[in-house]
């Protein structure tokens, strides 16, 4: 029983009094998410914090199994990207009452004034979800798409925060311009893969030209997998199908310099400096904002070729 004990409650091993924060990121399902975990890495190597990171492999159960195992290592400062929105009281509630504060990166809570958390360190998904439809409404204009604009929408992983968010405000902005309609929308879970399967799909079950000619994907790289099922079908993304999407990384500048790619609304996973800042502000006693919103732009296709191989992610 002891030695069950035990084992279940690993010492940690501190060293030299430094800070140990615990981080439970969701996984690698795309570039984006690969370059947050460099980002929060070197950040957490230059401030001298021992960082404790655990790969979720895309599992919200995996998550709070994490955070269980960070109280019991009474880490310093829990950080978690929420795979999901709901479902984390329980898990919140056990880190607060062990007094060990929670940061949210990246993906919000259901509950974003609850006070199991101190900080939320992330993007407006919502607006990154209007900036992608006023994108779209622009570049098909440009593109002079006319008539009914019938749009193919790749979602992110079901129940998550930028999933929800950056639809609604997608289709806040498309409610109020009656030429442009959602005809069809399938989840990609944000990878590539998915996103280039659920096109084959599309364009063999809607193979009369025209039935659509926009789409808008929730990342890149569904979009980017996407544009590649797209070529080949024989279709042309970029200039008969205007495709925009969300996150700015170097390969989708690739895509927009090749003229396959109309927009990418950026979003930043460089969250690591601040992440660090904030963890060393709470730990010397500070108070930190309840939300840190990253700021980011806006790139469509023409203006793209000059940052290719120059993004930082
Ligand atoms: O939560 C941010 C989203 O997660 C990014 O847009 C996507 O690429 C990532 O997987």
């Amino acid at each position: 029983m002891l030695i069950l004990a035990f084992w279940n409650s690993p010492a940690l091993a501190r060293v030299d009094g430094k800070i140990v924060v615990g981080f439970s990121q969701i996984g690698a399902e795309s570039a984006w998410r690969v370059a947050n975990t460099k980002s929060v890495r070197e950040a957490a190597e230059r401030a001298g914090v021992t960082l404790i990171l655990s790969d979720a492999q895309q599992k919200q159960e995996n998550q709070i199994k994490a955070v269980k195992k960070f109280i019991l290592q009474k880490v310093d400062v829990i950080v978690i990207a929420p795979v999901v929105s709901t479902g984390w009281e329980e898990v919140l509630l056990a880190a607060k009452e062990a007094n060990i504060p929670v940061i949210l990166v990246d993906r919000e809570v259901k509950d974003m004034n609850s006070g199991l958390f101190v900080s939320f360190i992330g993007a407006d998904f919502y607006e990154e979800g209007r900036r992608a439809a006023l994108c779209l409404i622009d570049q098909s204009r440009k593109l002079k798409i006319t008539g009914k604009i019938k749009i193919i929408e790749l979602r992110g992983t079901v129940g998550s925060s930028p999933s929800i968010l950056r639809n609604k405000g997608f289709t806040d902005v498309i409610a109020k311009n009656p030429q442009f309609r959602i005809v069809r929308s399938e989840v990609g879970d944000f990878k590539e893969s998915i996103g280039k399967e659920w096109m084959q799909k599309i364009v063999a079950s809607m193979p009369k030209p025209g039935s659509f000619n926009a789409v808008f994907a929730h990342n890149d790289n569904m979009a980017l997998g996407a544009i590649s099922a797209m070529d080949a079908a024989g279709l042309k993304p970029g200039r008969d199908i205007v495709v925009v999407s969300v996150d700015g990384i170097d390969q989708a500048f690739v895509a927009m310099r090749a003229g396959k790619l109309n927009c990418s609304v950026e979003c930043s996973p460089l969250l690591g400096p601040q992440l660090m800042d904030a963890v060393q502000t709470l730990m010397s006693g500070g108070s930190i904002s309840k939300l840190i919103i990253t700021k980011a732009g806006v790139f469509p296709a023409e203006a793209a070729s000059k940052y290719v191989g120059q993004r930082p992610y």
